[in-house]
């Protein structure tokens, strides 16, 4: 019988994950068991990766640990930030990030031999590590920019309130960090995505998850995927005003253009982070007095849901929420990858604990068998 192709591994069920389960049908998503929205509303971003990487929220103690440690390692050491300044201020911030992820994998003395590439504990140890040093890396980028000094990290603030400080040089108000911790809950962890999926095949290999990591990175700047909220900028910025919506995508889905924000692999019927994450956009909205980026948004959305019947996926509004907060578009996959460092690395640690091999068949349709005459 022909051997049937799943093009893009679509529907494919490669592997069981206890990290988090995504239901098309029900529309949910569930991180160790608890709905994604319930998280945002009630954790912080530490207590979510604390869970994702153990299995069970923290006690105050451990969470008092946990974030020690974290605050710690929030420092952007000398020869990663050498190698920063090396790269043109032109390099897209998804390429500055991935290889400072690389030098700081190249610098961790704790990578002496192949049992210590995957060692249960140093990969743990690394992984709030790489947590800690993403918002220097990203905020450093962000200034130099800008022609700003980089900002000292501070241990007396939270994760969220710590990295738009390190960004933009002072705390912003609890309204911006709420909003930005939430999109930071909302994006750390998705099943077999396509970034996770490419972890975990490094992993596989019994490489290390520094490696594996570096990897995600490449896989999530891609348009497709995590490089959607960036390109979703552009749309609202190509369409400028509500009025103009309904136009502009009759155009751009004549010309076959896919519409950024829109659209999902696995949920058909809408991304159940969408409305937590909206309600996040809609506080900054308010905050900063700008009733045209909703209307923008709401229009759009109405265009292309009656159009086309497509939903918005996260994306869609995290986009205009970190214009709104400040941050460059281009960095906006940065911060996604800020965010999924957690997930990621908690499918590394999975991955590594019970491993085999990624390696699947292709059926070869090239020239049958010839010889040199
Ligand atoms: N704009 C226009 N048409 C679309 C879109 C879209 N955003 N998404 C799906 N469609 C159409 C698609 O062209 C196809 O139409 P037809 O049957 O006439 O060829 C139909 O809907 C079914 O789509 P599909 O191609 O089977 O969907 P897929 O599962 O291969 O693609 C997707 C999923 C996310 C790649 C796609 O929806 C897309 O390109 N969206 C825009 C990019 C985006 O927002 N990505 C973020 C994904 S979610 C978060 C993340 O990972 O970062």
């Amino acid at each position: 019988p022909e051997t049937e192709i799943r093009k893009g591994l679509a529907g494919v069920v490669a592997d069981t994950t206890a990290i988090s389960k995504v239901n098309p049908e029900t529309n949910s998503l569930m991180y160790r068991g608890y709905p994604v929205q319930e998280l945002a509303e009630k954790c912080t971003f530490e207590e979510v990766a604390y869970l994702l990487w153990h299995g069970e929220l923290p006690t105050g103690e451990q969470l008092e640990a946990f974030q020690n440690f974290e605050r710690s390692q929030r420092h952007l050491d000398a020869g990663t930030r050498r190698v920063i300044d090396e790269l043109p201020l032109s390099a897209h911030p998804m390429d500055v990030v991935r290889t400072a992820v690389s030098v700081i994998g190249a610098v961790d003395e704790t990578l002496t031999d192949s049992a210590s590439m995957i060692d249960a504990d140093l990969n743990m140890q690394r992984s709030l590590t790489l947590m800690a040093k993403l918002p220097a890396i990203v905020a450093y980028d962000q200034r130099r920019r800008r022609d700003l000094e980089l900002v000292e990290p501070r241990d007396d603030l939270s994760y969220s309130a710590n990295f738009l400080h390190m960004t933009f040089g002072e705390v912003p108000d609890l309204v911006v960090v709420s909003a930005f911790d939430v999109s930071m809950i909302l994006y750390a962890e998705h099943s077999f995505n396509a970034s996770t999926f490419t972890a975990r095949v490094i992993t596989s290999t019994l490489s290390d998850l520094y490696s594996a990591v570096t990897g995600a990175i490449g896989a999530l700047k891609g348009p497709l995927h995590g490089g959607a909220n960036e390109a979703v900028m552009h749309v609202l910025e190509e369409v400028g005003t509500a009025d103009r919506a309904e136009a502009w995508l009759e155009t751009a889905l004549a010309e076959k253009r896919k519409i950024m924000g829109f659209g999902h692999r696995v949920y058909k019927n809408g991304d159940s982070r969408v409305p937590t994450m909206k309600a996040a956009l809609e506080t900054l909205v308010a905050k900063f007095d700008r009733p045209d980026m909703m209307e923008l948004y709401d229009a759009l959305e109405m265009a292309m849901t009656s159009r086309k019947n497509i939903k918005p996926n996260l994306d869609y509004p995290s986009g205009p929420a970190y214009n709104l907060i400040g941050f460059d578009t281009d960095m906006f996959t940065p911060l996604f990858v800020a965010s999924r460092v957690t997930g990621w690395t908690a499918h590394i640690m999975e991955q590594a604990a019970a491993n085999a091999l990624i390696r699947p068949l292709a059926a070869y349709s090239g020239v049958e068998e010839r010889h040199i005459s």
